[in-house]
């Protein structure tokens, strides 16, 4: 029965093929996904186990995730968000001691960004401590780290924005020499390279988002890694309600010891199923999620080469206009993995972004702002405790001046040369 629902299914989605965008008749959207027969086989297969919660499939991605990122352990989580929280939230457990993270501790990180980088840290009561960045890179200002070091200081916790990796290298050597935390948002950079080193194997802990914009996609969802067990098993439990059972989800007794352990002031043998050892969370995805996640994997590679070509191809297109548009460049030493193609308007030009993302969605091609721009200057931070670094003025740059377009898999040369021509139109008009 279940092959012959998988014959219908594909039957189904041969009859719907997805249709590419026609440009100027169609809007060309800046991020999007990119789905086929196989997602929507893996979807079904996950919804006909009728399982619902996290899974066989959720156990393969999380295997395959890990070999694919090279590191040793993958939790996945229901959203890049979280998986930043969750992480944040691991080095706040008191059974890291001298080298947990509290209250009060200065965290140093970038106001060019999106929030959820930053939220946690103000979630648990610390301290972000926001350093400019360089342009055109939009990565962390290297040169800054000593200057907002303090004797608070715990951790880094910063991403590697829009997929251009920042120097890790330097940035890991930092943390180790002054005994910080590092963790690596990794949610614009699945797959990019520093040194030949992956993302994500630099910090103690690294996040990923598999929201549609991203590189790949399971609708919501997201992950995070760990070269280092202990750290995995602390997060384990902060997911999975704070418990301090590691049984899987449907599992008991794994430990063989669920009726005969004391823990704190509980009576002896209470069941180890519900002890609780962390403040925690819920976090798990559902194995619908998962098994989206499992069919993505295998196209992972072929999305990020196209992300590079498509790269490639408007930074060739576009040089022409670097009088008056500011266009990205990779850090010196990194491979990216780019999620979209950011340029900051230049010298007279500056303003004028407003206008031409205007005339862009007004010609049906889809742009964003480089996330928060100065998040500093967003409403939710006005109350918040923090330190700046210097003027930030590449940040408020970036605010003022930054844009990015798209470039993600569902985009081809037809569609890249459309947005081009717009670009170039835009110029010629001012
Ligand atoms: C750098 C960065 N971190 C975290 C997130 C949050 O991911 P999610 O949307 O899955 O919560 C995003 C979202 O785009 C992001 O760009």
């Amino acid at each position: 029965m279940r092959d012959r629902v998988h014959q219908s299914v594909k039957d189904y989605y041969q009859s719907r093929l997805p249709k590419k965008p026609v440009p100027g008749q169609d809007y060309l959207a800046a991020a999007g996904k990119v789905l086929d027969e196989d997602d929507l086989h893996h979807l079904v297969d996950a919804g006909l186990d009728m399982w619902l919660t996290s899974g066989r499939f959720a156990e393969q991605f999380e295997k395959d995730f890990a070999k694919t990122m090279e590191v040793k352990h993958c939790l996945l989580v229901n959203s890049g968000s979280s998986a930043n929280l969750l992480a944040f939230a691991t080095l706040t457990s008191p059974s890291l001691a001298d080298r947990q993270v509290k209250a009060g501790d200065e965290i140093i990180t970038v106001a060019a960004g999106f929030p959820t980088t930053v939220n946690p840290i103000v979630q648990y009561g610390c301290v972000p401590v926001f350093v400019d960045v360089e342009l055109p890179t939009y990565q962390i200002k290297l040169s800054e780290l000593e200057k907002a070091l303090s004797p608070k200081t715990k951790a880094i916790m910063v991403a590697h924005t829009l997929g251009n990796p920042f120097n890790a290298k330097v940035v890991q050597d930092f943390c180790k020499k002054h005994a910080l935390w590092l963790i690596e948002d990794c949610c614009d950079a699945v797959g990019a390279r520093f040194n030949g080193e992956m993302v994500g194997t630099f910090g103690d802990l690294a996040t990923t988002s598999f929201y549609p914009a991203h590189h790949m996609t399971m609708g919501e969802g997201g992950a995070v890694l760990f070269k280092n067990s202990k750290l995995y098993n602390i997060a384990t439990s902060f997911r999975d309600w704070g418990r301090d059972c590691w049984c899987a989800p449907g599992h008991d007794n794994t430990c063989q010891k669920r009726f005969a352990q004391q823990f704190a002031e509980l009576p002896m043998g209470y069941d180890h199923k519900y002890v609780y050892s962390h403040i925690g969370y819920n976090f798990k995805v559902t194995d619908m999620q998962a098994a989206v996640g499992c069919s993505q994997l295998k196209k992972l590679s072929t999305f990020i080469e196209k992300r590079n070509k498509n790269f490639a191809y408007l930074s060739k297109n576009l040089k022409g206009c670097e009088e008056h548009l500011l266009l990205p460049e990779a850090t010196p030493g990194a491979t990216p993995s780019w999620f979209g193609f950011p340029i900051t308007v230049r010298g007279n030009f500056t303003n004028k972004r407003n206008e031409i993302t205007t005339y862009l969605e007004d010609h049906k091609i889809g742009t964003r702002l480089l996330f928060g721009g100065n998040l500093t200057k967003q409403p939710l931070y006005q109350q918040t405790k923090k330190r700046i670094i210097g003027d930030l003025i590449n940040t408020d740059m970036i605010m003022n001046s930054t844009f990015w377009i798209g470039l993600w898999p569902g985009l081809d040369e037809i569609h890249l040369d459309y947005m081009v021509n717009n670009i170039k139109q835009y110029l010629k008009m001012r």
